[in-house]
């Protein structure tokens, strides 16, 4: 019998991070050893989770020795995207100079990595972007996601880099995205400005993480676009969330991303082709009722235990 494989997550509290992690545990046999600054214990019998500090390269690399990954997959970033307009060394070392670190680690330990990346490499003048199509990040976020992909993609590691947008799904407590800031708005009876010029095509964390173990299983290497198959507006989106949520729809109001006065600029037209994905992975991506739906139906059993 094959031993089972062995999987390095890291970055194990973020959004992907976590969906990752329940899935491979559900769904396979794998060993799974989870980094993360701030998740302190082991889960299950087979998920293992050690604490890092991210500065702490050489206590990395002695982990991977002894671990011996087969995939290493990379969910850790600095996301803020008007923190990383600001705090640019920060961003630059968390998107750009540790990825750097960790595909020299994993070309040591002979391991696959597995890379997360956005379609802030784009300038959203005319998305949804396939993966011929050329980057031109018009942000700081965008720019050191881009060095970082690039860093990934031209090392001589087996590699993957899954660039998607507009991330949602079930999150432990400490975790926000979209739908929950939404879901949260509408709890405390708060009106909500939403951009109705912002367009990406919404991604449920599930399908990434199905995306992921596909890709492990079919040892797939190069550049995939994984986005949701609704293509829509900030404030469409949020529409659908309160429909599907049965919030209060009147406390939403479209409003434009300049009225905002952002630190970083976001492209407008953005969003991913997920056709390659799709096909070549054989995943038919979620659209936005679905994943919801979906979403709500999760909620709903936790609330349940
Ligand atoms: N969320 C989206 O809508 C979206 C869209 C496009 C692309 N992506 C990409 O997908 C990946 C995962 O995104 P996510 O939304 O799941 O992430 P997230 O929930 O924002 O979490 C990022 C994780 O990175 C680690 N981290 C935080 N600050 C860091 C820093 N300064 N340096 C290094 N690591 C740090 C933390 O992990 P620990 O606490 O475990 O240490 C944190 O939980 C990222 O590469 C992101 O760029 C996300």
């Amino acid at each position: 019998m094959n031993n089972p494989l062995r999987i390095a997550l890291i970055g194990g509290n973020s959004k992907l991070g976590s969906a990752i992690s329940r899935l491979l545990e559900k769904e396979t046999d794998w060993q799974l050893h989870v980094y993360s600054s701030t998740l302190q214990q082991s889960v299950s019998e087979r998920i293992f989770c050690k604490h890092i500090e991210y500065a702490d390269i050489k206590k990395l690399k002695e982990e991977f020795f002894e671990v011996r990954p087969d995939f290493i997959i990379n969910t850790a970033a600095m996301t803020n995207v008007d923190g990383c307009e600001i705090q640019r060394q920060e961003a630059w070392f968390s998107n750009v100079t540790f990825v750097e670190q960790l595909a020299r680690l994993s070309l040591i330990v002979e391991s696959h990595l597995i890379h997360f990346s956005t379609d802030y490499v784009f300038d959203g003048a005319k998305g949804p972007y396939t993966e011929q199509d050329q980057p031109n990040p018009i942000c700081y976020y965008g720019k050191s996601k881009l060095a970082g992909e690039n860093a990934v993609l031209k090392s001589h590691v087996n590699n993957t880099v899954i660039r998607t947008n507009v991330v949602y799904g079930l999150t432990t407590n400490d975790q926000s995205d979209f739908v929950q800031w939404v879901i949260k708005c509408h709890e405390a009876k708060q009106t909500m400005n939403i951009v109705d010029d912002q367009l990406s095509n919404p991604t449920l964390t599930d399908d990434l993480a199905l995306s992921v173990k596909r890709i492990i299983e079919k040892k797939r290497c190069g550049l995939y676009h994984i986005g949701g198959n609704t293509y829509c507006n900030r404030y469409e989106f949020s529409l659908e969330i309160a429909k599907i949520f049965h919030l209060d729809e009147s406390l939403i109001t479209p409003i434009q991303t300049h009225s905002l006065n952002q630190k970083a600029k976001r492209p407008l037209r953005g969003g991913l082709i997920n056709l390659k994905a799709h096909t070549d992975l054989g995943i038919q991506y979620s659209t936005i009722q679905e994943g919801l739906v979906r979403l709500r139906h999760h909620m709903y059993e936790i609330n349940q235990e």
